[in-house]
């Protein structure tokens, strides 16, 4: 009994120690402190379940938050030149105190933000929470596709990150990276050469990809962000509020309920109104403070640990400095894009004197149409409003099973990619070694 309460008082000292004792402390606590400020006052109890959203969404933005932190420190001690830049980050790993955990700290939350922002995606689809529900005025398919804007600045983002070490490996990343981008039909070339600042990867790449990735990608990541979290407010919470609605019985529902907002009161012309008839408050709900604070502090606790326990775990590579005379064999792209080197590899077909560009393939035509099916999906989707918010709903199962055999494909190829791909992109399984001197007449 004794140590059920000193773990009770542990987990509350370590999650979130002050308890409302009223709703209207709790009300008082979101107006009072700047970092509750944009919570609502109550939240339904589905939206904070921790089954439905798996809090991937929080745990993205929280990785990003750690990207932040340790990104502006790394900017204290990295030179974006290419004379220097290498030099620089091998000091940050073996002369700085602890540099190697700062910098392991930022790559592992790079690449772990890019799985749980996918993560986050998949979930959102196969929850069908792109749809708009029972509650009037939601616009729940543009804030799909605000996620799909966030998900392209994520892996941009990373991609521009990729080139800073100025080592072998962020050398030829992105000149494959690159590549396949110049494949696109007359204007790939000026899109390469709009990307480098030039013909070449040299000074002009790295202070581009420096500018784009220390500033303007974050700036756009976070615009992205709040207009994300405004949309769920305007939406009315999390597409789970809708399925809650339909669960309840017609005395129980809530006579409509109408809110207006206008930005600051400088928008002009009509208001978001958002009507929802879920608000059965009393019993649906439950005040943020505690109960949505404590939850997001520990999704960001643990998320930290994750990400430092991993980040001692997992060496973090620094190759040979780059070198555009000797091409690694293979060259590889970023991990998140080895799916695309895949199908450009094997979509590039030669029959006699013609050839199928695998690149304009694999690089422009698939992404490309993979994008708009996906902007497109949510107005497509013709299921029921009792499809929203829910996990595999029965109604929605064909399409389902079609988006996850697509991810597991993706999934499948990026691990082809990166395990089982050796010289002239050659499979090799993990047990066989590749030849040390990979020549081929
Ligand atoms: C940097 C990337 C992203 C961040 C930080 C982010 C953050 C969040 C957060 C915190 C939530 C609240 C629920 C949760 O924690 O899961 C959320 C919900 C949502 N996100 Fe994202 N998101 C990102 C990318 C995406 C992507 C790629 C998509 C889809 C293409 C997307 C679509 C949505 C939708 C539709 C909701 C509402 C879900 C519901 O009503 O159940 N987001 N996002």
């Amino acid at each position: 009994m004794q140590i059920v309460q000193s773990t009770k008082k542990l987990y509350r000292r370590l999650t979130w120690s002050w308890i409302p004792r009223s709703d209207k402390e709790a009300g008082d606590a979101i107006v009072k402190n700047i970092l509750l400020h944009w919570f609502p006052h109550k939240v339904s109890k589905g939206s904070i379940s921790w089954w439905y959203s798996l809090w991937l969404g929080t745990m993205s933005f929280v990785l990003f938050v750690i990207l932040t932190v340790t990104g502006i420190v790394l900017m204290f001690l990295y030179v974006p030149s290419v004379e220097r830049a290498y030099a620089s980050v091998k000091d940050i790993e073996y002369v700085v105190s602890f540099g190697w955990f700062l910098r392991a700290m930022h790559r592992m939350s790079a690449h772990l933000m890019v799985a749980t922002v996918f993560l986050h995606m998949v979930r959102v689809f196969v929850t069908g929470a792109y749809k708009n529900g029972r509650s009037v005025g939601t616009n729940r398919p543009l804030n799909w596709i605000i996620g799909l804007a966030l998900l392209i600045c994520t892996l941009l983002l990373s991609f521009t990150g990729y080139l800073l070490p100025w080592d072998q490996l962020a050398y030829w990343a992105i000149t494959v990276g690159t590549n396949i981008a110049s494949a696109a039909p007359i204007v790939g070339e000026k899109i390469r050469y709009f990307l480098l600042g030039g013909n070449t990867i040299d000074q002009g790449t790295l202070i581009r990809f420096y500018v784009l990735h220390v500033f303007f990608l974050p700036v756009i990541l976070v615009s992205l962000f709040a207009w994300h979290m405004w949309r769920i407010r305007k939406d009315g919470g999390l597409a789970v509020v809708d399925r809650e609605a339909l669960s309840q019985k017609p005395e129980q529902v809530a006579p409509v309920k109408s809110k207006t907002y206008s930005l600051l009161g400088i928008t002009n012309g009509t208001t978001v109104h958002v009507q929802t008839r879920m608000v059965n408050e009393e019993e649906n709900s439950l005040p943020s403070v505690p109960n949505l604070s404590r939850r997001i502090w520990l999704v960001t606790l643990v998320t930290m640990l994750l990400v430092m326990v991993s980040s001692i775990i997992v060496p973090t590579p620094l190759e040979a400095p780059a070198n555009p005379s000797v091409t690694p064999n293979p060259a590889k792209a970023p991990w998140y894009f080895l799916w695309l080197q895949e199908i450009v590899t094997d979509t590039t077909i030669k029959l006699g004197s013609f050839t199928l560009n695998g690149a304009l393939v694999g690089g422009i035509l698939l992404p490309g149409i993979l994008l708009v099916l996906a902007i497109w999906w949510p107005y497509r989707d013709r299921s029921s409003i009792n499809a929203t918010g829910v996990w595999f709903a029965p109604e929605r199962k064909r399409q389902n099973l079609i988006f996850l055999a697509l991810c597991l494909f993706v999934i499948l190829l990026t691990i082809v990619g990166t395990f089982l791909r050796g010289p002239y992109w050659d499979f090799y399984w993990p047990w066989e070694a590749w030849p040390t001197t990979p020549i081929r007449f």
